[in-house]
C-alpha cells in the first residue's frame, strides 16, 4: 500500500530504534522521510540502508538553531513537511534522592523542550504553507503513572502528553492534527540501556528485567518497534482528520486510558 505517497515526513532520533522503523514504513508507504538526528554518521547510515526516498539530517531538538537550521534544509531537499514524528527522547533513571540537577535539565531538554520547540517550528511552517499537517509525539506508558525509579523520564513523558493535549487543541484550527503515541516496553538499543540502569539499580543479571517486564504485559511478550508502525502510519492518513489532541496506547494491554 501507499497511504502515505507523495507526503514528506520529518522523523526526529530516527537514526535507529523505533524512529528508524517508522523511517522504514513511511518509505513503504510511499513517503520521502528525513530522518533527523543528533548522530548525523548514524543518520546517513540508515538513510542509505533504507533507500532513496530517506535522506538524512543533522538535528539536536536541544537547540534552536538546530531545529530551524533543519526544517529549513528539509524544505529546501525535499520540500514542505507533511508529517513531523517527534521520536527523540533520553532516558535515565535514578531513585528520587540520587536524581541530579545535570539528569533533570538534560531529559527536560530533550523530551519536553525538544518536542515543544520542534513541533513550535515545524507548525509555523505548516500553518506558513496553508496545506495542515500531522504531528505526532512519543509519549510513553511512563507518561501515565509515575514509577519509584523513573521520577524524572515519567515526568517529561507526562508533559509530553499534556503538550499533545494543549498543541492538539490550538492548532486544529490550522487543519494541523497532533495525537501521540505511548509505547509500553519496547525491545531494542533502548531498552538494552534501561536494562542495563535496572542491572544496577536493583542488583539483577543483564537480560532480567526484560524478560520481567515482557512477562508482565498481557500480550505476553515485550513489544517490537514493528509493533507501532500501524498506529504511526494511521494518524499520519487522512482516516484519522477526526482525531485531535489524543495519546494512543499501544503496549499490549499494559494501560488502559
Ligand atoms: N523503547 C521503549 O521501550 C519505549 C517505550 C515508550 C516510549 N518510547 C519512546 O519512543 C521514542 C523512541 O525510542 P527508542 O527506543 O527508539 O529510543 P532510542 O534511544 O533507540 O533512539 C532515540 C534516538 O534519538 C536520538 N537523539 C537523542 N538525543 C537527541 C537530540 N538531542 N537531538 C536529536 N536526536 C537525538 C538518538 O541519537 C537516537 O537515535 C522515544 O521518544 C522514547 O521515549 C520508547
Amino acid at each position: 500500500m501507499t497511504r502515505l505517497a507523495g507526503k514528506t515526513a520529518l522523523i526526529t532520533g530516527a537514526a535507529r530504534g523505533i524512529g528508524r522503523a517508522f523511517a522504514e514504513a513511511y518509505v513503504r508507504e510511499g513517503a520521502t522521510v528525513a530522518i533527523a538526528d543528533i548522530h548525523v554518521a548514524a543518520a546517513e547510515t540508515t538513510a542509505a540502508e533504507i533507500g532513496p526516498q530517506a535522506h538524512a539530517f543533522a538535528l539536536d531538538v536541544t537547540d534552536q538553531a538546530s531545529i530551524d537550521a533543519c526544517i529549513a534544509a528539509v524544505e529546501a531537499q525535499l520540500g514542505g513537511i507533511d508529517i513531523l514524528i517527534n521520536n527523540a527522547a533520553l532516558f535515565e533513571a535514578a531513585p528520587i534522592v540520587e536524581i541530579t540537577r545535570a539528569s533533570y535539565d538534560k531529559l527536560f531538554a530533550v523530551n519536553v523542550a525538544g518536542t515543544l520547540f520542534t513541533m513550535q517550528a515545524v507548525a509555523k511552517s505548516m500553518i506558513a504553507r496553508g496545506k495542515g499537517g500531522k504531528i505526532i509525539n512519543m509519549a510513553s506508558q511512563a507518561g501515565r503513572r509515575g514509577e519509584a525509579l523513573v521520577a524524572v523520564y515519567c515526568a517529561t513523558k507526562a508533559a509530553v502528553i499534556s503538550m499533545t493535549q494543549s498543541a492538539g487543541l490550538d492548532l486544529i484550527k490550522h487543519g494541523i492534527n497532533v495525537n501521540a503515541i505511548a509505547p509500553g516496553v519496547v525491545d531494542g538499543e533502548h531498552w538494552d540501556g534501561v536494562d542495563a540502569f535496572f542491572a544496577r539499580l536493583e542488583g539483577l543479571q543483564p537480560g532480567e528485567k526484560k524478560k520481567q517486564v515482557g512477562a508482565a504485559v498481557p500480550f505476553g511478550r515485550m513489544g517490537t518497534a514493528a509493533d507501532l508502525t500501524g498506529m504511526a502510519i494511521f494518524l499520519a492518513t487522512p482516516e484519522a482528520d477526526y482525531i485531535v489532541a489524543q495519546t494512543y496506547n499501544v503496549d499490549g494491554g499494559n494501560w488502559m486510558s
